[in-house]
C-alpha cells in the first residue's frame, strides 16, 4: 500500500491455507498474538482480514472466526481477545497446531489521502488493523496521530508498538493509564478540518467517533466487526443497515468503509452517504 493508492477492492485473491502456528504470546487481559508460518507469504493490505479455524476443533465451533491481520507476509499475525469458545481455543493453541486460514479477505482502508492528517482511533483489540496502517504510514515517512482507549491499562495491547509509529493519546476508563475517560473525550480537541479519521473498536465507540466527524465534516472510515460465517460473500450473514436503504455486506463492502454509508443505531448526526 502507498499513501495515495486507489480505493482498496475486495480481495478475490484469497487462498485457503493450512498452516502451523509458529508462536502464541499472551498480552495483558485475555489477549493473545498468534503468528503463523506461511512460507510463500500472505500478501495483505492494512484492514484486510482472515477467517481462522484450528483443524483440531472438530465440529465445535463449526465456523471459522474473522480476525484482522496485524501483518501479512511469511509470518502473518493476528491479535485476539478471548470472548467465547473459538477465541478461547485460539488463546490456548500451541506452536505446531494446524490452522486453516482463508485470506486475505475484504476491503482494507482506502487512502489515506496525502493532503490530510491521519487520525487513528482504536478501542482495545481494534488496534490490530490500525497498527498495521500506522506501520505502513511510517514506512512511507508519515507519522499519524492516534487515540487508543481501553477499560484499564491491561486492555491496551501493542500500545508501545503504536507509540513507535504514531503520536499516541491514551485513555482508560479507570484512569490507570493516560487520561481517565473515553477516546471521544480527546477526539474533539485533536480533530481539525484537515483530519482524516480511521477507527476500529466496539460499535458504540465507532458510532460516537463517526458522529464527531460528521459534526466537523471530516472524512471517517470504520472497520466493521459484524459476525461473519464465510467471509467472502456467499452466506449473506454479515448485513449492516445502509443509509441508502437495504444492507451492506461487511465482508464484501468492508470491513473498512466510509462511516457515512452506515445507518448507525442509535442514530447519529450524519447527513447521508456521499
Ligand atoms: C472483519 C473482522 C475482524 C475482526 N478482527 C478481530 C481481531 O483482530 N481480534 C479479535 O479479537 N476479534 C476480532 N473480530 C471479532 C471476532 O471475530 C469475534 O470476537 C470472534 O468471532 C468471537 O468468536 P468466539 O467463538 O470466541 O465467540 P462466540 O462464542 O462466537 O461469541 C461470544 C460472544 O461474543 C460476541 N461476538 C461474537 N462475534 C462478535 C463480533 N464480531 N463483534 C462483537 N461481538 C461478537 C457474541 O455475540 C457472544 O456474546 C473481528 C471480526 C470481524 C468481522
Ligand atoms: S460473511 Fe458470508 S456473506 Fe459476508
Amino acid at each position: 500500500m502507498t499513501p495515495s493508492h486507489p480505493p482498496s477492492a475486495p480481495s478475490n485473491q484469497y487462498r485457503h491455507l493450512r498452516v502451523p502456528l509458529l508462536r502464541r504470546e499472551s498480552v495483558g487481559n485475555a489477549y493473545h498474538v498468534l503468528s503463523f508460518e506461511v512460507p510463500d507469504g500472505l500478501p495483505a493490505d492494512p484492514g484486510q482480514f482472515v477467517m481462522v479455524r484450528a483443524t483440531t476443533w472438530g465440529n465445535s465451533p463449526l465456523l471459522p472466526r474473522p480476525m484482522s491481520l496485524l501483518t501479512g507476509g511469511t509470518t502473518p499475525e493476528i491479535l485476539l481477545k478471548v470472548v467465547g469458545e473459538g477465541t478461547l481455543r485460539m488463546g490456548r493453541a500451541e506452536p505446531g497446531e494446524l490452522f486453516s486460514l482463508t485470506g486475505p479477505l475484504g476491503r482494507g482502508w482506502r487512502g489515506p489521502h496525502p493532503a490530510r492528517q491521519p487520525l487513528l482511533v482504536a478501542g482495545g483489540v481494534g488496534i490490530a488493523p490500525l497498527l498495521f496502517l500506522a506501520r505502513e504510514l511510517a514506512s512511507s515517512g508519515r507519522r499519524p496521530l492516534a487515540i487508543y482507549g481501553g477499560r484499564t491499562s491491561r486492555d491496551l495491547p501493542f500500545s508501545d508498538d503504536l507509540e513507535e509509529v504514531a503520536e499516541v493519546h491514551i485513555t482508560t476508563e479507570d484512569g490507570s493509564r493516560g487520561l481517565r475517560g473515553r477516546v471521544t473525550d480527546v477526539l474533539d480537541d485533536l480533530l481539525t478540518p484537515e483530519s482524516e479519521v480511521f477507527t476500529c473498536g466496539p460499535d458504540r465507540m465507532m458510532a460516537a467517533v463517526a458522529d464527531a466527524t460528521f459534526a466537523r465534516d471530516v472524512p471517517c472510515q470504520v472497520s466493521l466487526e459484524a459476525p461473519m460465517a464465510c467471509g467472502f460473500g456467499v452466506c449473506l450473514g454479515c448485513p449492516v443497515p445502509a443509509v441508502s436503504g437495504g444492507y451492506l455486506y461487511a465482508c464484501q463492502e468492508g470491513p473498512c468503509l466510509d462511516a457515512r454509508r452506515i445507518a448507525w443505531y442509535p442514530p447519529t448526526s450524519q447527513r447521508g452517504a456521499r
